[in-house]
């Protein structure tokens, strides 16, 4: 909630505060943000940055006024350049009356509880109260309002600037960045995230050093490059200590994240779109609104700060049509056919994939004009009736006849120059008259930046998700923008085509309301908060592997709650990495999110179709917790990994424990849960039943007489004697749980084949479900 006299101004969210207050100068300086703060009658000389010398070679702001202020070396709420501060700063300004030289002065403010914002970017959604700092630059008349949104609950700040031109010249905007922060250093880390296609969230992790550390996208999209999530950490912090804070944008384009620390050890701590190429005018009257950077504070460690920004993106952020629906489980037949399906063989798909809890069949790339390659036909959505003779609805009536939902694939923005839109519109493609256009997956984009494409593709998908029974969309673009036009736009031409997407993207999903939206962008190249606005789960990446999915999902889960992140489990070998890894582990992985399949179910062998069943069961009647509870690291070293999640009403939880490569005598390991109301609960480890072929030659320590273990009667004895599934079964008391106490049956190490034994193995895993059986009334918890 916003606590202001006129010159201090207090942010408090649940647990946080935010301080900022206007100096005599005019300047606003920066004076707090952490954990919840009392500040009495508004008195903040505690936490103010005390500017009671005058450091050498400093250029003092207006020495008349405060001869000790130079911007260098304060903690500023918004600075600008060429008045003293010498670090990277989050405008850049330029006119003919000024030159680069602009001086923004403090003017006044607005504080609202009902927040009212039309605005053509994605606005985080009810916020509790709204903050507006109004600041003028006297000599050009230029006005930068700086807005704070504020969700209590979720402990979470939303801040913009919009810069709006109140003088009677164009002003050039060089650079406009949402969210500056100051503090002083506390031996802080920052980790960002990057990749490239089927490799999406790389954590980079690095101390900060004096300097100035980049991360950028120039791709156009939000990019794998280098997701806008980021984390700045104290060194000290842990899973549930110390001081976090997570950073992001909502936006789909370029960004920039700026990490400055200057040699008198100030933080400066910057997001927004990024300068490349940016160069917006604005004549007399025009204003350009910036997009929210988010961000939010625990002094509880990763989980906690991670969960705050879960609440917020489920909260605030995704379409409220979706708020809390538990997703389907797809069936999608991209890895089992690519391009080469008709209608039986994807019917078939379908039904193979029903008994094993598939509730929606997504039809992929493939089903339009010649696209029998990625090479042509992409912008022609008229259906390849050689491969769909009874077209889309034929297929949609089908498969709902099945009992299933009918989704499908589209590339709106993009198209092949091999295609009749192209040889109907070149000009609509993003092109650069001066030189040939270079291809991305054999492909152009559409330039969103114009009304009259953006309104083709309006009317182009509207007209087919009216003409079939879709339910589901799944969103493509498969390539980076480049060859920006040179038209008079070209310094907008990148953020006008976001705008423009969000446009189209917001009269679709409103004309469509109950369609299921998937964003994709060859896997997780447009994964940030602009896309989750509008649609609700993102198909995280390409790498359907099991062991590249633990860590990349994971590390969207830093800001990214799991029902946007969208899993799908695929045949082994896996097709990008090539590894085998079980149909147990595979499901243990993708059931923390939005759970799917690519699979092709009739490869599985007996063993494993059971299990599929099995799991499956697990997952539905665990899906509200696994897509919205809450989520939390438990461990994570070289060898395993543990996760939780926790259902709403703390009575629940599954831990999924996942080894990496199976070890002789590993680390004898316990089970402990977090955070579980105080009662009785059972655990139940879903243990594994093996194959006797499995052992090898070792089999020979149970047999009475010596079997060869490739011999036939082996072959043959596998078929009636499994291994016993491993149990890790017990009752407790939710102390028990959450101490250390669950010592776990020992591993497998070489010896040991029974039922107390856990047979692992290279990446295998576990999960354990925990359900309360007896809630200790609050009052005998007291007197214990
Ligand atoms: C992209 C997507 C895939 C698939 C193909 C189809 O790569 O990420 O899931 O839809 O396009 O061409």
């Amino acid at each position: 909630m916003v606590l202001t006299n006129g010159k201090v101004f207090i942010i408090n969210t649940k647990d946080n505060s935010y301080v900022f207050h206007v100096d005599e100068t005019g300047l606003l300086l920066h004076d707090y943000f952490g954990q919840h703060i009392e500040i009495d009658n508004y008195d903040i000389k505690a936490i103010s940055q005390k500017n009671t010398i005058l450091k050498g070679t400093t250029t003092i702001y207006k020495e008349d006024v405060n001869p000790n202020l130079s911007m260098d070396v304060t903690l500023l709420e918004f600075s600008f350049p060429h008045k003293g501060d010498y670090r990277s700063t989050p405008i850049l300004l330029k006119n003919n009356a000024n030159g680069y030289v602009f001086d923004f002065n403090y003017e006044g403010y607005e504080v609202n509880s009902e927040v009212k914002i039309e605005s053509e970017l994605p606005t985080p959604r009810d916020p509790d109260e709204e903050l507006i700092i109004h600041l003028r630059e006297k000599h050009s008349n230029v006005r930068v309002d700086i807005r704070f949104l504020v969700f209590f609950d979720s402990n979470v700040i939303a801040r913009n600037i919009t810069i709006v031109n109140e003088g009677s010249e164009e002003l050039e905007v060089l650079k406009a960045l949402s969210l500056q922060l100051d503090m002083f250093n506390n031996n802080y880390t920052v980790t960002h995230f990057t990749g490239g296609w089927a490799s999406e969230m790389h954590e980079n992790t690095t101390s900060i050093k004096p300097g100035r550390i980049v991360h950028e996208s120039r791709t156009g999209f939000s990019s794998h490059k280098d997701n806008p999530l980021f984390v700045i950490r104290s060194g000290t912090s842990s899973l549930d200590n110390g001081e976090v804070m997570i950073f992001n944008l909502m936006y789909s384009g370029n960004h920039i994240n700026e990490i400055e620390l200057n040699t008198y050890g100030l933080l400066r701590v910057m997001s927004g779109i990024s300068p490349f190429c940016f160069d917006y005018k604005l004549d007399k009257g025009q204003s350009l609104e910036t997009p929210y950077a988010v961000f939010t504070y625990s002094n509880r460690g990763v989980n906690a700060a991670r969960n705050n920004m879960h609440n917020f993106v489920n909260n605030h952020v995704v379409n409220p049509e979706f708020k809390e629906v538990v997703r389907p489980v797809v069936i999608n037949n991209w890895e089992a056919t690519n391009f080469k399906f008709n209608e039986s063989r994807v019917m078939k798909i379908a039904k193979h994939a029903k008994p094993f809890g598939a509730e929606l069949f997504v039809l992929d790339d493939g089903w339009f004009s010649t696209r029998n390659s990625d090479t042509e036909g992409l912008g022609d959505y008229d259906v390849n009736k050689k491969k769909l003779p009874h077209g889309l609805s034929g297929l949609a009536k089908k498969i709902n006849k099945l009992g299933m939902k009918f989704g499908l694939w589209f590339e709106p923005e993009a198209v092949n120059p091999k295609s009749k839109l192209y040889k109907a519109h070149p000009e609509w493609a993003i092109k650069n008259s001066s030189v040939e256009p270079s291809l991305g997956r054999h492909e152009l984009l559409l330039d969103l930046s114009k009304k009259e494409v953006q309104d083709y593709i309006i009317e182009n998908v509207s007209s087919i998700l009216s003409g079939a029974n879709i339910e589901y969309v799944k969103w493509d673009v498969n390539r980076h923008i480049s060859d920006i036009p040179n038209n008079e736009y070209v310094g907008e031409f990148f953020h006008k085509y976001i705008l423009g997407l969000y446009r189209v993207m917001n009269i679709l999903v409103k004309k469509f309301p109950k369609i299921l939206f998937e964003g994709c962008a060859s896997g997780g190249n447009r994964f940030d908060l602009g896309i989750l606005y509008y649609f609700p789960q993102i198909w995280a990446s390409d790498d359907t592997d099991a062991f590249e999915r633990m860590r990349i999902q994971y590390n969207y889960s830093y800001g990214y709650p799991l029902s946007c992140i969208s899993n799908h489990i695929s045949s082994t070998p896996n097709q990008q990495t090539l590894r085998e890894i079980s149909i147990n582990t595979r499901f243990n992985v993708a059931m923390f999110g939005v759970m799917g399949y690519e699979l092709v179910f009739d490869e599985l062998n007996k063993n494993e179709k059971l299990r599929t069943k099995q799991l499956i069961e697990v997952y539905k009647s665990h899906r509200e917790m696994f897509q919205y509870g809450e989520f939390t690291a438990l461990e994570s070293n070289d060898h395993s990994i543990r996760w939780q999640i926790t259902s709403k009403d703390k009575k629940h939880a599954v831990v999924g424990v996942y080894y990496i490569l199976q070890e002789i005598n590993p680390q004898e390991t316990f089970l402990s849960v977090k955070g579980l109301k105080e009662g009785k609960y059972t655990i139940s480890g879903l243990g594994l039943e093996h194959d006797i072929r499995e052992f090898g030659s070792s089999i020979n320590m149970i047999t009475p007489f010596y079997v060869s273990p490739k011999g036939k009667l082996v072959a043959i004895a596998s078929h009636f004697i499994k291994m016993p599934a491993d149990k890790d079964e017990y009752k407790v008391h939710s102390s028990e749980l959450s101490s250390n106490g669950i010592k776990l049956n020992p591993q497998w190490s070489a010896s040991g084949i029974n039922e107390n034994v856990r047979v692992m193995g290279d990446m295998s895993s576990r999960l354990y479900l925990i359900d309360i059986i007896e809630e200790e009334s609050t009052q005998e918890s007291e007197q214990k």
